[in-house]
């Protein structure tokens, strides 16, 4: 019986429970030296940091992109603890009326960071109001109503705004216009999630060698959230059935009870990919069919589960729809088609 697509119990679910958050902020870094991995980001951003310190401004605008759960959030929160400003969340979603959005901006602190997570959902009338707000520090308020009415400039604080999407893809080219600086997360490493996950279990207090660390990262898909979430069922698993210290042998056996194979698939991974191969001879196959194949939905599966399985080689996104690579058809142990045929 597959999970259901917001079943936090789901390995690879973009959706977190109540715990998870909580546990998930126990575990976020705070300054930028604790943030593992993605060298190139964090130097772009330490030396844009720097250069604010120095002449004692607000740092130019940030937006931050790339797949769930690899730190654009931890990483929206070291800017205000390593600027030594405040720091306020909302997202696209959330805000709804332009009374919103306009309540926040005129009540910014001088240099603080406002964040904004996934501003590909923002509507539309909401991005234009943004645009002067990040340009000027001005925003274009209307006072009275019907023919009394009077639109006033108000100044407003120079502040910083972070924004973060999964689907950078989706912005309009005005408001990505607005950012100064752009940074990309990239997929880790499996040496930089081994550090993740070390991490984590230090700050845990959970025993763990260096090849029990191994073991979770290189089924964590590349992100530092499932290794995380990972290393709490593989720690369930070592305190009731093993000796509560985790090694290469319980994360192991704890790793196939939890049907998470050597690639870090889960159940879905395995289902779209065998979808494509068996129901529509190995693609191509549109998104819109293969969501409906899979009784999912298509953001979740261009979100949350594509740019892994592209990165690693297991699918390709052409223009005639999805197709899966050669290398899909070996981890799932399907026959090659004849050749000629698909390759
Ligand atoms: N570079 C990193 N080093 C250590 N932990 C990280 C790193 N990036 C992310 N994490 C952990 O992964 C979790 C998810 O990160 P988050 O910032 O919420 O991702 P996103 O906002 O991109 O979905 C956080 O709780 C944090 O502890
Ligand atoms: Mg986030």
């Amino acid at each position: 019986m597959p999970l259901r697509k917001d079943d936090p119990e789901r390995l690879v679910s973009a959706v977190r429970s109540e715990d998870e958050s909580s546990f998930e902020l126990k575990l976020r870094p705070r300054l930028l030296h604790e943030f593992i991995g993605q060298q190139k980001a964090k130097e772009q951003l330490s030396i844009a940091l720097e250069a604010a310190r120095t002449r004692g401004e607000a740092l130019d605008h940030v937006l931050l992109f790339g797949p769930p759960g690899l730190g654009k959030t931890t990483l929206a929160t070291i800017i205000a603890n390593e600027l030594n400003v405040g720091f306020q969340q909302t997202s696209g979603p959330a805000l709804q009326i332009q009374g919103d959005l306009t309540a926040i901006l005129t009540n910014v602190r001088e240099r603080q960071v406002l964040f904004l997570d996934e501003i590909h959902r923002l509507q539309p009338v909401l991005e234009e109001k943004l645009y002067t707000a990040l340009e000027d520090y001005k925003l274009d308020i209307i006072i009275g109503q019907g023919p009394a009415a009077r639109t006033h400039v108000m100044d407003i604080k120079p502040f910083t705004f972070v924004a973060a999407t999964t689907r950078p893809g989706l912005l309009s080219s005005p408001l990505r216009s607005r950012f100064g600086i752009l940074l990309r997360l990239e997929f880790y490493s499996d040496d930089d999630l081994r550090f993740v996950v070390e991490r984590s279990a230090e700050v845990l207090g959970i025993p763990i060698d260096h090849e029990g660390a191994a073991e979770i990262a290189m089924r964590s898909r590349g992100t530092p959230r499932i290794a995380n979430r990972l290393l709490r069922r593989v720690r369930d698993y070592a305190q009731v059935r093993g000796s509560g210290i985790i090694d290469r042998a319980t994360a192991e056996q704890a790793l196939k009870l939890l049907e998470v194979d050597a690639h870090g698939f889960d159940e879905l991974d395995r289902r779209l990919l065998l979808t494509i191969i068996e129901k529509y001879d190995g693609g191509p196959v549109g998104l819109n069919t293969l969501a409906a194949s899979l009784a999912e939905e298509e953001d979740a599966l261009e979100e949350v589960y594509e740019p892994f399985l592209i990165q690693r080689g297991f699918l390709d996104r052409t223009p005639r729809g999805r197709v899966a690579t050669r290398l899909a058809y070996e981890h799932l142990g399907v026959p090659l088609p004849r050749k000629g045929m698909l390759f």
